[in-house]
This record gives structure tokens, C-alpha cells and sequence, in this order.
């Protein structure tokens, strides 16, 4: 039986993939030594969080050697824009204001605060994209954030006015911990966002890929204003956010007797209308997975029998759940194509298809091409206008499959 890790009561399981390589585990050379870790999710009735089963060992997933870069799409280049932005509007005159973000990744969000000459902090303990961070002028502490790196801040810098995360609350197993260190670094009057994929969204599409290693939680409205009752912070605000295939911003403050948007109740219903506050909310879930999956390989080996080509597009994170659980390999998909210099000539974790450059697809022009970053479909398909004009297809997932 798995325990929650918000209130250590009982879970129940909604589904099970088995043994699954670690998302960004891209490896070199073909020598079958991924390493590999059970990849389950279960529901907790008491407090609604959806989370891991298993989890891998932090320094395990974000070291030095960490793959994920946030600058590799201009869509998300313009979100984070547009999230400084909101932070300088909502400042308005504060004197001498503070901004914390965790996992600044390489400060794609904070260099905008920076060049204003705001005072700001970014935590981000994996080395080689906090080293990035820096070079964008942003100030980053490489840690861990937890009541004690908090402490430390405040002892150097004081109070913050916002603390903010994007794609990085769902990461922290610990994140008691991370709420514990919130009351400590957060000034009475300052206010949290953060970010992730949304539960709502991921059931509604059977978007399963969002499920791996590093997202440990499965945010809701049900689930976040229970947590941050515990931590003695309140839920104010929800706003959906069109990234990373369906995202919702969650705003928190201190104490339980603020005003509190009327969406937040909107949103929570509408996850009450989906039972996502009861086991049965995930029933279906796992039906439809199983139906995309066996869809899709069998789209994928009718093309390949009929003599054409499929290339992936975007070596995604997310694409290693869905490639290893639907068993998709390179004699499915000859190569994937991304723009991430990192990920180039190497092989995707577990079922190892090669990674080739952006230019090498501009050349191929494959008849066919998997969007693994569907997240950034609108983008994708912008940008590939010529390639679907000559002909070339591209194979969606979900909800269902689809070749358009
Ligand atoms: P991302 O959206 O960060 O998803 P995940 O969190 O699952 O990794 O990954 C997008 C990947 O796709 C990244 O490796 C960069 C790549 N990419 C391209 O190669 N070309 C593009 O035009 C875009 C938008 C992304």
C-alpha cells in the first residue's frame, strides 16, 4: 500500500505502466543500461493529490547533466515574458521589491525581472542550466529550496514579495517541505504562483505522457487547497495557462480570510463534475490510455507497411511514457528531430531512437511525422507550413489519433 506524501493516509491506484526509463535519461550509446524505476499513479481519497507510486531519487533526475532547457521554444519564451510581466504590474511602487523563483532553469523568466533591476533569486540545483541562468544575468542559488535554504535566504536578502514556480511543484517529492520554507521566506502581505500540467486536462485527454519520474504530482484545485490549508497559506486564484498541453496557475497567501477568486470555485466544481474527488473520476482514464496506445502503433505499423517513413518530432520528456509503454522503437520511428543541442546524436531513453538535428529533418522531409511536442502543436504546425503543403502528414495522439 502506498501512502500519501501530503497526509499519510492511504492511496488507491489508478494506473500502472511497469518498469520506465527516467524521462530526460537520453542516452549516448546503445548499451541497454537505462536505468529504470516502477512508474505507477495512485489517488488519495482524503486529501485528492494524484501522485507517483515510485519515486526516483532526486540528484538521480536534476544534477548537472539535466537535459531539460526551457529556451527551446519561442512559445514559451513569450509565456514566461508575459509571466515577469504580471510580477511587475502586481508589484506596482513596493519599495525595494523581492522575487524568488524555484527552478529558474536557465532564467528564461527571470531575466526579464533582472533587467529591471529587481531585486530577484533563482534556485535551481541543476548545475549546468543554473550556469546558463547566470550567464542571462540572473542571480541563482544551486540548491535544493526547504525550510533551511529559506532561512538562509532570509537571513542574506529578508522576506519575499512573490515566490514562484513553472513546472517545478509537480517535480518535489517533499513538497511539505517546500510550503514549510514558503512560510518562512513569504512576507505577510506577498503572494505564491505556480504552474504545472493540469489534472483536469491530462484526465480529460487521456494525456498520459505528462505522467513520469519528475512529475511527482498531478495538481487540482481539489488538491492544492487542501495543501495549502495544511501549510496555513489559501488558495486565491486559478487561472488555466495554454503550455505544456494544458497547465493551471495556482495563486497562494498567507492566512485562511482572503478574497478569493470566485474561478477557484468554478474550477473545483467542474473537477467535482469530472468525480475527480472520488476513485471513480479515474476509471475511464486508464481504458482510454490502453485505446491511444493500441491505436497509435497499430497507425504507426500500416504506414510502415505500406512503405513509408515516420520520424518523430521533439524528444520530448513527456514522449518516453508514451514510447516505451506503447513498445515504440526506432523500427517504427526511424530518428526523432529536435532543436535541444544536448539531446543531439543521442538515443532516447528505453527504446533508444536516434535524436538528430532539426536540420536533418528539413532535409529528410519524411511522409510522416510523429508530434511528440504536441504541447506545441500551434507553433509546430506554424513553422512546418512548407512541409505540409508538399504533402507531409503529421500523427496526433490526443484525445485520439489522428493524421492530419
Ligand atoms: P517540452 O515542451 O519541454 O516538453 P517536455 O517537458 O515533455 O520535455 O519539449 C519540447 C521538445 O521539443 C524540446 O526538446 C525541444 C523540442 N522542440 C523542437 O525540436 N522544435 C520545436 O519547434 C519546438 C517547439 C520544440
Amino acid at each position: 500500500m502506498v501512502t500519501c506524501r501530503i497526509c499519510r493516509q492511504a492511496t488507491q491506484e489508478v494506473i500502472t505502466f511497469g518498469p520506465m526509463p527516467l524521462a530526460n535519461g537520453f542516452v549516448q550509446r546503445v548499451n541497454g543500461n537505462d536505468y529504470v524505476f516502477n512508474l505507477g499513479v495512485v489517488f488519495c481519497p482524503s486529501c485528492f493529490m494524484v501522485q507517483l507510486t515510485e519515486t526516483v531519487p532526486a540528484d538521480k533526475m536534476f544534477n548537472d547533466h539535466y537535459h531539460f532547457m526551457s529556451s527551446t521554444s519561442q512559445g514559451m519564451a513569450v509565456h514566461f515574458e508575459g509571466n515577469a510581466k504580471e510580477i511587475i504590474e502586481r508589484l506596482g511602487d513596493k519599495p525595494d521589491p523581492f522575487v524568488v523563483e524555484l527552478g529558474c532553469n536557465d532564467g528564461i523568466m527571470l531575466k526579464h525581472i533582472a533587467v529591471h533591476g529587481i531585486r530577484h533569486l533563482g534556485i535551481e540545483p541543476s548545475g549546468n542550466v543554473a550556469d546558463l541562468a547566470q550567464k542571462n544575468n540572473v542571480r541563482v542559488l544551486k540548491e535544493f529550496f526547504n525550510q533551511k535554504t529559506a532561512a538562509q535566504i532570509v537571513k542574506k536578502d529578508g522576506q519575499a514579495d512573490v515566490i514562484c514556480g513553472s513546472n517545478v511543484f509537480c517535480h518535489i517529492e517533499d513538497i511539505n517541505s517546500v510550503f514549510a520554507g514558503i512560510d518562512v521566506l513569504l512576507k505577510e502581505d506577498g503572494y505564491v504562483y505556480f504552474e504545472d500540467p493540469y489534472l483536469m486536462d491530462i484526465v480529460k485527454k487521456s494525456s498520459f505522457d505528462q505522467i513520469y519520474d519528475e512529475h511527482v504530482f498531478y495538481y487540482s484545485g481539489l488538491s492544492v487547497r487542501e495543501l495549502a490549508k495544511r501549510h496555513n497559506l489559501q488558495l486565491v486564484d486559478m487561472v488555466t495557462q495554454d503550455v505544456h498541453g494544458g497547465s493551471m496557475r495556482y495563486y497562494l497567501k498567507k492566512g485562511q480570510s482572503n478574497p478569493v477568486n470566485p474561478r477557484v470555485e468554478q474550477c473545483i466544481a467542474q473537477e467535482k463534475a469530472l468525480k475527480l474527488d472520488q476513485m471513480t473520476g479515474y476509471v475511464a482514464f486508464k481504458d482510454n490510455v490502453n485505446k491511444v496506445c493500441k491505436d497509435l502503433k497499430k497507425v504507426l505499423q500500416d504506414i510502415k507497411q505500406v512503405g513509408h517513413r515516420v520520424v518523430g518530432y521533439g524528444a520530448t520528456s513527456k514522449s518516453t511514457t508514451l514510447l516505451n509503454y506503447a513498445k515504440i522503437g526506432p523500427a517504427l520511428v526511424d530518428y526523432i528531430s529536435d532543436n535541444t543541442p544536448y539531446k543531439i546524436n543521442k538515443f532516447t531513453p528505453g527504446m533508444h531512437i536516434p535524436i538528430k538535428s532539426y536540420e536533418a529533418f528539413l532535409k529528410d522531409q519524411p511522409a510522416y511525422t510523429l508530434l511528440l511536442a504536441w504541447n506545441h502543436r500551434r507553433e509546430i504546425l506554424e513553422k512546418e507550413k512548407e512541409y505540409r503543403r508538399k504533402g507531409g502528414k503529421f500523427i496526433t495522439f490526443f484525445p485520439a489519433v489522428t493524421i492530419e
